[in-house]
């Protein structure tokens, strides 16, 4: 047989995202790409230790609760810190929210730059000890124009993102992004340390026939969502949707961008505003699927159109293909 020879054209996450921004002229200075070079060293950090987990007692709780009432897993801790430091030391960023700190980080000046970042430095934290998938999501602002950097330039509508991503840590850590000119996912090949182009151009399909939510919750939800779940699952015609749902917001967004359906985390009578957070799981989500041709929305708005009030709000999200998210959207406005 025939024996192939390994690639030696090579597209790593740095060669495209420097052609692209070449293509659209855009970043001149190289401050993003640098970024998202700080970014690829967390996730790698991140999906190394993750895979040890279990060998080097990193399983379990740090021990402290962080501002949103959630016990701390010793991986939440280790990953918000080690990109904390990642991007301080990047000298390319002015201010930094983590859902794992309290306050917002503003760069002292010696290591200032001109990029926001917003994190989840570790989502999925109940999946973590079952060895279930995890990830990192993030959002990048640029300040505005006259800013050194405050809290006002990350209180913004996620439409005004330079670029959003997630890394999910599974079979193999899996990077997707995007800087505003579509979507691409790049795979961590361990052996030389690079994420390579494995995902280009990443469409989500115009309908999917899964749903994601925690129907666990059923009993607190609304009339709009009880509806539209009760009309995929006895349809009128045709056979009902297939159930996923991992817990993992990385997880079960990386399975509807590819595979298509819809994911939801909505409001009830319990969590008034639902349970994920706007500026560093709603938005950067929002953001990647609008990029892959998918619609993201509250029920009644745009998510990428509403403006944090504080760094850790809350919003309700469904997103994903594109008619299954219209589909939700006629029943908020039926029951108006
Ligand atoms: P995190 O682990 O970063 O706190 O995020 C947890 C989130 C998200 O990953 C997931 O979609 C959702 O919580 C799951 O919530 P339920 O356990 O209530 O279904
Ligand atoms: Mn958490
Ligand atoms: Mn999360
Ligand atoms: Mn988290």
């Amino acid at each position: 047989a025939h024996e192939e020879l390994p690639s030696t054209d090579l597209i790593t996450l740095t060669r495209h995202v420097l052609h692209d921004q070449l293509r659209l002229g855009a970043d001149e200075t190289g401050d993003l790409t640098l970024l998202l070079t700080a970014i690829q060293v967390t996730s790698k950090f991140i999906a190394t230790n993750v895979r040890r987990a279990r060998l080097i007692n990193l399983v379990g709780i740090a021990g402290e609760t962080n501002v949103q009432g959630e016990e701390q897993k010793k991986l939440d801790v280790l990953s918000n810190d080690i990109m904390v430091n990642a991007l301080r030391a990047s000298g390319r960023t002015a201010v930094l929210v983590s859902e794992e700190l309290e306050n917002a980080i503003i760069i002292e000046e010696r290591y200032r730059g001109k990029y926001c970042v917003v994190f989840d430095p570790l989502d999925g934290s109940s999946n973590i000890d079952a060895g279930v998938n995890i990830g990192t999501i993030f959002g990048i602002y640029k300040i505005r124009p006259e800013s050194k950097g405050t809290l006002e330039d990350v209180l913004r509508p996620g439409r005004e993102m330079v670029a959003a991503g997630y890394t999910m840590y599974g079979s193999s850590a899996n990077l997707v992004l995007s800087t505003g000119s579509g979507v691409n996912g790049y795979t961590l090949d361990a052996a030389l340390g690079e994420f390579i182009l494995t995902h280009p151009d990443i469409k989500v399909p115009a309908r999917g026939k899964i749903y994601s939510f925690n129907e666990g919750n059923s009993m607190y939800f609304y009339p709009p969502v009880i509806s539209y779940l009760n009309s995929i699952k006895y349809p009128k015609t045709g056979t009902p949707y297939s159930a996923r749902y991992i817990g993992s917001m990385v997880a079960d967004v990386h399975r509807t961008l590819l595979y298509g359906g819809i994911f939801g985390y909505p409001d009830d009578k319990k969590s008034k505003s639902g349970k994920l957070r706007m500026l560093y799981e709603g938005f950067p989500m929002a953001f990647l699927t609008e990029q892959a041709g998918g619609l993201a929305t509250t029920g009644t708005k745009r998510i990428l159109d509403l403006v944090p009030k504080h760094i850790h709000e809350r919003c309700p999200v469904f997103l994903g293909s594109k008619e299954d998210v219209s589909d939700v959207l006629k029943f908020y406005e039926a029951h108006n």
